[in-house]
């Protein structure tokens, strides 16, 4: 180590902070055990989680974070109890269908990935709906993970890699990892910078395997009807101090 290293930014022992992540995803999680700790059915806890996206949404907006994605609802879901499953569904056309408006207006940009095989036509016409409608908005590229599961993204992704193959469009040599992720789900969207996952639950549940390589994972105890704006600004910074190497050497030697 030299005696003085003055990098422009005051230290003071501490690595400087890196720069503001460009997108953030979200793995929304905790709902249920919320409302279990407050005596009420588990839906209560997902009417609970629109309001803490709606917060987070707006937050984000604010601190001018380009792209966020949240994991609404995973293709393991289905597994839920029936009602528990329809209260989630129902979800979508609550913040996606109602708040449309609003969206439009705060230049917020709705993409819906995952599976659309087994939705029901209105929930399809509610996606449909929400990005045809937002199309045009830029400043904040919010992606809503819904029926979504990585290992589904991927398998569909590589049957359009092989159908481009079958039909000449594509060579086996042409098939790098750039031409594979142009036909995810998430085509177009930058890898993800940092993924914040509430409740205290420490895995990803089948949550972008593939975009996650070089994500910072950030996991916080907070139940995400908890969450809100200085939730995320704490995430935010817990970020900014990591040191992100990609295989390299370090930023402060
Ligand atoms: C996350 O909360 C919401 C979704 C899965 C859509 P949970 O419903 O998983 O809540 P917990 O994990 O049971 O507390
Ligand atoms: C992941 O949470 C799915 C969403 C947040 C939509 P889960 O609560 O379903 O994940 P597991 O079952 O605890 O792994
Ligand atoms: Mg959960």
């Amino acid at each position: 180590m030299p005696d003085t290293v003055d990098l422009g930014q005051s230290t003071m022992g501490q690595a400087p902070l890196g720069p503001a992540p460009r997108h953030v995803a979200i793995i929304m999680d905790g709902n249920g055990r919320w409302a279990k700790m407050r005596g009420k059915p588990r839906t209560f806890g997902h009417s609970a989680g629109v309001e803490a996206l709606r917060r987070t949404v707006e937050a984000a907006g604010d601190l001018e974070i380009p792209y966020v994605t949240v994991f609404g609802f995973s293709t393991e879901n289905w597994r839920r109890p029936k009602d528990e499953v329809a209260a989630l569904l129902e979800l979508l056309r609550v913040y996606v269908g109602r708040d449309l408006d609003r969206l439009v207006r705060d230049g917020v940009r709705v993409r819906i990935i995952g599976a659309r095989a087994g939705l029901a036509p209105d929930i399809l016409g509610i996606i449909e709906r929400a990005e045809m409608r937002t199309a045009h908005n830029a400043r904040l590229h919010l992606t809503i993970a819904f029926n979504y599961g990585a290992q589904d993204e991927i398998a569909r992704a590589v049957r359009r890699v092989a159908e481009d193959v079958a039909t000449g469009r594509l060579a086996p040599e042409a098939v790098t990892a750039e031409a594979f992720a142009s036909r995810l789900d998430t085509a177009g969207l930058p890898n993800l910078d940092v993924l914040v996952r509430t409740s205290g639950e420490r895995r990803l549940s089948n949550f972008m395997l593939w975009q996650a390589a070089y994500a910072e994972l950030v996991f916080v105890d907070t139940l995400w009807p908890d969450f809100d704006r200085g939730a995320l600004e704490a995430a935010i910074a817990d970020f900014r101090r990591r040191d992100r190497r990609y295989g390299g050497v370090a930023r402060v030697e």
